[in-house]
């Protein structure tokens, strides 16, 4: 039987973030935690079937704050909002989640201070919501040299009969990623700049996204 949720969801919304998405960022997590990884709290607020507490746990970082509940209700009392160092998430696609996630990160009822990284469908930058919300911070993109593909939990998508569903990656998908402020957001920035043979490519700006698009033509 498929799970229930205390908050709407779609189908085609569930699916997990791999594995190696969060290797990819492991060295910028290990740098921000200061080595500490076992202290260091991550919050993703979105719920799927706790694969994100379970790849996180593998990569040595055990503090997870990832729970069934709704988080537009959380973040709505700052009194309920879950203390943490850094967020990390990949947030439902449908509706306006990915808006929702933006703002809510980039707003000043978000946690001062804390970085975040968003993975997001590489269309996100171009959105003028985005643009708008993010324009003074200048987060970073990290874009990996092999899409993610995601996993819906066995037993989600029982009503689909096609089995497209059964591994999804929609969307050419990187991460967005802002420090929790322009010094940290560098500092990172310089970590994954010294990677040898690194996962991914790193773009600074919008423009510096359209230039990888070009090379890799
Ligand atoms: C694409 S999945 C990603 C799950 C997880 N964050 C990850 O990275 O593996 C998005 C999930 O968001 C959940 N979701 C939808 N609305 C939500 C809400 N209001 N609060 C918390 N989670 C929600 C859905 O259950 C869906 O499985």
């Amino acid at each position: 039987m498929a799970p229930e949720f205390p908050f709407v969801t779609e189908a085609d919304d569930h699916c997990e973030s791999p594995l190696d998405a969060y290797h990819d960022i492991m060295p910028l997590l290990k740098h921000l935690s200061g080595n500490e990884t076992e202290k260091f709290c991550i919050y993703d607020p979105y719920y799927c079937d706790g694969g994100v507490t379970r790849n996180l746990n593998e990569l040595g970082f055990p503090n997870v704050y990832n729970r069934k509940e709704d988080c537009y209700a959380v973040w709505s009392d700052v009194d309920q909002c879950p203390k943490f160092d850094c967020l990390v998430t990949n947030p439902p696609y449908s509706t306006d989640h990915i808006e929702r996630l933006v703002k809510h990160v980039t707003s000043s009822t978000f946690t001062t201070g804390k970085p975040w990284f968003l993975l997001l469908p590489q269309w996100v930058h171009k959105k003028e919501f985005y643009q708008a919300a993010t324009d003074a911070l200048r987060p970073f993109y990290l874009v990996p040299h092999k899409r993610y593909v995601y996993v819906p939990p066995k037993d989600f998508r029982e009503s689909r009969k096609s089995d497209v569903h059964k591994k999804s990656s929609p969307f050419v998908s990187m991460w967005y990623v802002y420090g929790g402020s322009a010094k940290q957001t560098e500092a990172i920035i310089r970590t994954y700049l010294q990677i040898q043979n690194a996962p991914c490519d790193l773009a600074r700006s919008k423009s510096a996204l359209r230039d990888l698009r070009r090379k890799k033509r």
